[in-house]
């Protein structure tokens, strides 16, 4: 099995476990969110994490595409601002794909590996990649794919993650990171932008408001869900031992977390 079958293996089986979907809230979303707008939930975080990508796009409108659209959740917010005809979604994973049609009615739902676009050149006005483009293989085939289906004058937004090279191996293995991604530092990133022709690159350090904030909440869930009445004792202690290995876990492999927009001119 390759490191990208297994990937999808896992997120396919994660994304189902009766505890990962009540700590999302029944929303169907996988990311960390953002916290700076005051979620309450990580379901509200992940909305506002879609929400304030759509806001860094230059305008609403045209057709839009979700580039790794996990289960749909990201997609049905889309909807929220575009009509159903107008957003398209991909993901690599079938099982995810079946899902999120499920999630997401009326948008076009493809299964489809983001470094390999099956759109015409100049197809969409905007295209979205929520938490995902880490994992291409690699993130530059992404981004010069993302750069031919855009219109002239369209735009990408995307949140994405810069993994600490200390843990290249044990990061490259456990969570399908390529190691042709394991980017030095912001400014090489951003190079990469450039370098593929987008303009109007904007990279935000948003580590805080994203993985902490998502750290924060993990950590303090169980002994909230126990609180509510949701949880035993003894399955939040444990569920308290687990969420906190897993958020730092995190806070240990990750660097920074990236809000980023860029232009095709
Ligand atoms: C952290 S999840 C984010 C899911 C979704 N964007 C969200 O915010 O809820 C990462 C997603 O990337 C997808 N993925 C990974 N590699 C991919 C690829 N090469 N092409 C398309 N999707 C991919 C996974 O299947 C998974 O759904």
């Amino acid at each position: 099995m390759t490191a990208q079958q297994n990937m999808v293996r896992i997120y396919d089986r994660v994304m189902k476990s009766s505890k990962q979907r009540r700590y999302y809230g029944g929303s169907g979303f996988y990311n960390f969110g953002y916290w700076a707008t005051g979620a309450a939930s990580q379901r509200e975080a992940s909305e506002a994490l879609v929400d304030t990508l759509l806001a860094r796009l230059p305008g609403k409108g045209g057709a839009i595409l979700d580039v790794a659209c996990g289960l749909g959740a990201s997609t049905r917010h889309l909807l929220l601002s575009y009509p159903p005809q107008a957003v398209t979604a991909i993901n690599i994973s079938a099982a995810q794909v079946a899902t999120a049609r499920q999630n997401a009615p009326g948008a076009t739902v493809l299964q489809m590996d983001a470094v390999k676009l099956d759109f015409a050149d100049e197809s969409f006005d905007a295209v979205i990649c929520v938490e995902a483009a880490f994992h291409f293989d690699t993130r530059a085939a992404f981004l010069a794919e993302a750069h031919r289906v855009l219109k002239p004058g369209g735009a990408l937004v995307l949140s994405d993650i810069l993994f600490r090279r200390l843990f290249a191996s044990g990061v490259s293995d456990r969570l399908g990171v390529p190691k042709a991604n394991l980017v030095a530092d912001i400014p090489s990133y951003k190079a990469q932008f450039g370098a593929l022709g987008f303009t109007d690159i904007a990279v935000e350090d948003a580590t805080d408001q994203c993985l902490g904030g998502f750290r924060r909440s993990l950590v303090a869930w169980p002994g909230s869900e126990y609180r509510k009445g949701a949880m035993s004792f003894t399955t939040s202690l444990a569920s308290a031992a687990v969420c906190r290995l897993i958020a730092g876990y995190f806070g240990a492999v990750s660097k920074s977390y990236l809000l980023v927009s860029a232009r095709k001119p």
